[in-house]
């Protein structure tokens, strides 16, 4: 199979061009753009500069067992277990935005809302890593919490921007967070690192239903407050 060509990319056309990919081709990428983009991640500011990240990239053999293990634990409903509480607080506008986004992802893949083994299947593409060939978990240290995960929010974004302007898609998944004991015992991570989530990232499979999922932002205007 080949690979994309590597393309040439503004930090605007980057920041434009990524999003939420969940169907991949099962071709890797080589080691030295890994190296490549994962370099370029640390590049990304934090408090004190302290770079609470421990990212996890995982591939292969290692991969396809996680996966093994987490599709397992989804489909026999087992309890989840976050590091960090799940979300359940979403009213309101941020309630409207949670389900807007659902809808364009359900609608892309056919999924009706009453399916409810439809959805179920979904969501467990999730802990398939939507069959991409890589995923980076992303620890960090007990005891950081909240103001350090700002930093890891930096992290992601400007990791997920060097795979964007190299033509390898991403998505990032608080639902690769859900079991992070499995994840713990499988990569022989100790407990005092906690997992915040994971992004499985490749090249997109432009064929699969879900990549066509659009969804907007709201105006600027509604959001942004200039003072002066
Ligand atoms: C921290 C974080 C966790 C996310 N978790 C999931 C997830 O578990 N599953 C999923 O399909 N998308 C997940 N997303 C993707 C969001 O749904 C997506 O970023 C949002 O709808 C905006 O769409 P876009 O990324 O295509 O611009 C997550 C995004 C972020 C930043």
């Amino acid at each position: 199979m080949s690979m994309p060509e590597r393309p040439s990319m503004s930090v605007d056309e980057a920041i434009r061009r990524r999003r939420s990919v969940r169907g991949f081709l099962p071709c890797e990428v080589p080691d030295a753009i890994l190296r490549e983009v994962f370099k370029l991640a640390q590049c990304a500011p934090s408090n004190c500069n302290v770079q609470p990240w421990m990212p996890h990239v995982v591939s292969g053999e290692k991969l396809r067992r996680l996966r093994e293990a987490l599709v397992a634990a989804g489909m026999r409903d087992e309890p989840i277990k976050p590091d960090w509480p799940a979300d359940g607080k979403f009213t309101g506008i941020y309630r409207e935005r949670q389900v807007g986004a659902a809808q364009a992802l359900y609608g892309a893949m056919g999924v009706a809302r009453s399916d409810t083994v439809g959805r179920k299947f979904a969501y467990i593409r999730n802990h398939a890593f939507f069959d991409e060939p890589h995923a980076v978990f992303i620890f960090m240290p007990e005891p950081f919490d909240t103001r350090e995960a700002t930093d890891i929010g930096m992290y992601a974004q400007t990791l997920m921007l060097a795979l964007t302007a190299r033509g390898i898609a991403s998505c990032a998944q608080g639902a690769l967070g859900l079991f992070p004991d499995i994840v713990r015992e499988q990569l022989g991570i100790s407990p005092s690192y906690r997992l915040l989530f994971g992004i499985s990232f490749g090249y997109e499979d432009h064929g699969v239903k879900a990549n066509s999922a659009r969804v907007d932002r709201a105006a600027i205007d509604d959001v942004v407050r200039f003072h002066r």
